[in-house]
């Protein structure tokens, strides 16, 4: 156990927010059983107070704790996929209070496989409340760096854990309904968990409320659009200055040109750093090349299709 991950979770006893690396991105933490913890994570992400957090845990059984009830399909799930980038929402026990939950009768459980995220939740021992460290509405960061850039000094202490291995956040599943219900699609697929557990919903109208659910949540400031492969060359022709996200080689008349990895997994891991690299090239559009419109593709078509809303 490093000092660093000692310093945090007394950081977190004491009521701070620590940042620190998870396997799908960094995620702010406060101790989620503190009112005022928090209260000061929600301040410092400038989050409005119904939308509940995901609270993370180093194990099953402590997760489960906070689930009034843990259902079978639920714990076929944990063995298969915990710890990694799974959420669960469960309907939750009295430990769940409504400053988590923002006042719904549902938790979002997690617990999460990367090395240092684990040895901070052994170490502090309780629950840690922590949505992805950066400004509400903002994209989520990767690096430690990336933290910073957001939060500046209102993280009290961001453990440095590399960058994120799986690149965008949880695969979410809602189980508190009568059938299992996909909120978020992430690395974890839908027919990764169908092989599982089968049958599984997509969210409709009277799915519960999350806010990764609004339209334009993954957003860089500069205006972005998604356009077929074919219609690349017919837009940059426009002769905007525009920066490209594409699988091609660059163009000469485009100044900001990032090429991804036609490998979906490979490509998530580097999308929101690339995001932020061209929201910061000073073009008046972001152009992106669609990704095939295939179920590999669907975690990254999801952030891609919010992170293009205009708002
Ligand atoms: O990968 C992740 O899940 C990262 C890392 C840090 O663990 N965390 C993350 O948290 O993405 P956040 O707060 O940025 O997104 C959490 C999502 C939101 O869309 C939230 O509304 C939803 O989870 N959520 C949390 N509890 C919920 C509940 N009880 N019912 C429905 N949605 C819930
Ligand atoms: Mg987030």
């Amino acid at each position: 156990m490093s000092s660093e991950v000692r310093r945090a979770a007394q950081i977190l006893r004491a009521g701070g927010l620590v940042a620190f690396p998870t396997e799908t991105v960094y995620g702010l933490g406060a101790d989620a059983s503190s009112e005022k913890a928090v209260a000061r994570l929600y301040a410092v992400k400038r989050r409005p107070p119904e939308h509940p957090v995901i609270v993370h845990f180093a194990d099953a059984d402590k997760a489960f704790a906070w689930a009034r009830e843990a259902s079978e399909q639920a714990r076929t799930l944990a063995n298969r996929f915990w710890p990694g980038p799974l959420t669960l929402i469960l309907r939750r026990s009295a430990l769940a209070r409504d400053f988590v939950t923002g006042g719904q009768d549902t938790v979002g459980l997690r617990v999460p496989s990367h090395p240092l995220a684990q040895q901070l939740l052994k170490e502090f021992s309780g629950a840690i409340a922590a949505p992805s460290a950066n400004r509400f509405g903002m994209v989520s960061p990767t690096t430690p760096a990336h933290v910073r850039e957001d939060l500046g000094k209102d993280a009290d202490l961001v453990l440095e854990g590399g960058p994120s291995e799986v690149g965008i956040e949880s695969t979410i599943v809602d189980l508190s309904g009568s059938t299992p219900v996909l909120l978020r699609p992430g690395r974890i697929s839908k027919q990764d968990l169908e092989s599982v557990i089968g049958p599984i919903g997509e969210r409709t109208a009277s799915s519960p409320r999350h806010s990764g659910g609004l339209e334009r949540h993954y957003a860089p400031r500069t205006p972005a659009r998604m356009v077929a492969a074919h219609a690349l060359d017919k837009e940059i022709s426009k002769g905007r200055s525009v920066a490209v996200l594409a699988f091609s080689r660059p163009d000469e008349r485009v100044d900001f040109w990032l090429r991804m990895p036609r490998d979906a997994q490979a490509y998530a891991q580097k999308l929101y750093a690339a995001l932020r690299e061209l929201d910061t090239a000073g073009c008046q559009q972001i152009l992106v090349e669609a990704p095939p419109d295939t179920a590999e593709w669907a975690a990254v078509r999801d952030r891609l299709k919010r992170a293009c809303e205009q708002g």
